[in-house]
């Protein structure tokens, strides 16, 4: 493999990229994957918010957040490839984060499935997006500060990024039990 293609990040030989109803590309099942299975790790460069306004305005939405003021993902239009994981948003996913970059399994999936976060799990930005995920319960608008959802928080116990993890239990204070 030439360097200008290295795979930064890790995608599970039963997940690969295709065209997606969502958006653009995503990630899809090619075999069953049974429940609190690996299916991708994020990988890249590891920068701040200041070099990220730069970087996104060169190469589009690649990285996520690890941390108050971290990001990982690709400096290059040569690394981008190599370094997304296509998993898009939906506000009925089938994968969740563990620590901050390895996304697993949060139920049986079947062969042929979209694999998705919400990326509330993963963001605290400052966008809106109008979502087209398509599932039943879907939020028609989500933004980067819809970790704050206590019902999101619940539902996703367990499987949000650590450093929003954090972040939840410092502004929930003290408990007074
Ligand atoms: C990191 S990319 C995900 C991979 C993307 N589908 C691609 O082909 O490059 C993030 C972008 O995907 C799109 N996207 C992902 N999930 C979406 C959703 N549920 N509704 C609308 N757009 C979505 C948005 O344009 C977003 O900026
Ligand atoms: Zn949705």
């Amino acid at each position: 493999m030439q360097d200008s293609q290295a795979k930064l990040s890790y995608i599970s030989p039963k997940a690969a990229v295709k065209e997606s109803p969502i958006h653009g590309r995503g990630l899809f099942a090619v075999e069953v994957i049974e429940e609190g299975e690996i299916v991708c790790v994020k990988g890249g460069a590891i920068f701040n918010r200041e070099r990220l306004r730069e970087l996104s305005a060169r190469l589009g939405p690649a990285e996520i957040q690890v941390a108050p003021d971290l990001f990982v993902g690709p400096l290059t239009e040569e690394e981008r490839e190599g370094s997304m994981i296509f998993s898009n948003h939906s506000c009925e996913p089938n994968l969740g984060v563990r620590g901050q970059i390895v996304f697993v399994s949060l139920r049986r999936i079947e062969a042929g499935e979209e694999l998705t976060h919400d990326w509330a799990m993963t963001d605290d930005d400052d966008y809106e997006m109008e979502c087209r995920c398509g599932a039943a319960g879907c939020r028609k608008v989500i933004t980067g500060q819809d970790w704050r959802r206590p019902e999101l928080q619940q539902k996703y116990n367990g499987y949000i990024s650590w450093y929003l993890a954090e972040k939840i239990q410092k502004e929930a204070g003290p408990r007074g039990d």
